[in-house]
């Protein structure tokens, strides 16, 4: 029995384990490079929202980036558009919410914005605008304005929470 006990612990704690170590890898940035040039102007999206067809034409347009010059070192460029091809939606298993957005994008199509995606699309045409253009928010781009848990990539509907209006029950 106590083996029977002491077996089943461990394979939780192992489970566990495994769990949390996936999840940073998947959705928590450690790319050093990745955080400091892709995540200072906005959050760093999870690169898992888009396919890699989506980022190489990012990274080919960084010059003219959403009316921005985003262009860096040509040597950083390069190996951020590594990371990036490698961590898209179409090259690892994503999971949860993430993969439900990136799932939604056709194949004859190469957003550029997560907030292009149809999914995306669907899941905010309730949300008011003035919600959305108000100042604590300013953009649908801004996913943190309203999800308390954007940058950990889980974005669970309890966590939601828009400034001047509070949680949002549908
Ligand atoms: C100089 C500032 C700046 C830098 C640096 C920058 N971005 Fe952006 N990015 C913007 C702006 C401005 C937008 C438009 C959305 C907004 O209003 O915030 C945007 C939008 C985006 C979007 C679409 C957001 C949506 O609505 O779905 C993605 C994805 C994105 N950036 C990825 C990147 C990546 C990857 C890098 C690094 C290679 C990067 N950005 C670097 C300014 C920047
Ligand atoms: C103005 C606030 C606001 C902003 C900004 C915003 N969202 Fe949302 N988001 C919502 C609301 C409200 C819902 C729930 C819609 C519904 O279920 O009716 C939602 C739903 C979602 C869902 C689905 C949640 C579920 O339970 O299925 C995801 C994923 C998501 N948003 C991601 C994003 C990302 C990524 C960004 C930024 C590119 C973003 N959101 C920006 C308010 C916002």
């Amino acid at each position: 029995m106590k083996k029977i006990i002491f077996t089943t612990f461990t394979i939780l704690t192992l489970g566990v384990t495994l769990f949390a170590a996936n999840n940073k890898e998947v959705y928590t940035s450690q790319n050093t490079l990745y955080k400091q040039e892709c995540a200072s102007c906005h959050m760093g999206y999870q690169t898992e929202f888009l396919p890699k067809r989506s980022w190489v034409k990012m990274m080919d347009t960084l010059e003219n980036h959403f009316g921005v010059d985003a262009t860096f070192d040509k040597v950083d460029e390069q190996k951020i558009r590594e990371y990036l091809i490698s961590n898209a939606s179409d090259s690892k298993r994503a999971y949860g919410k993430i993969a439900k957005f990136s799932r939604s994008i056709s194949s004859q199509s190469t957003p550029l914005a997560i907030s292009e995606i149809p999914k995306f699309k669907r899941e905010h045409n309730e949300v008011p605008k003035r919600l959305i253009i108000q100042k604590d928010v300013k953009t649908i781009s801004n996913c943190m304005a309203c999800h308390t848990d954007a940058k950990q990539g889980l974005y669970k509907e309890r966590n939601i929470l828009i400034p001047n209006f509070g949680r949002w029950d549908d």
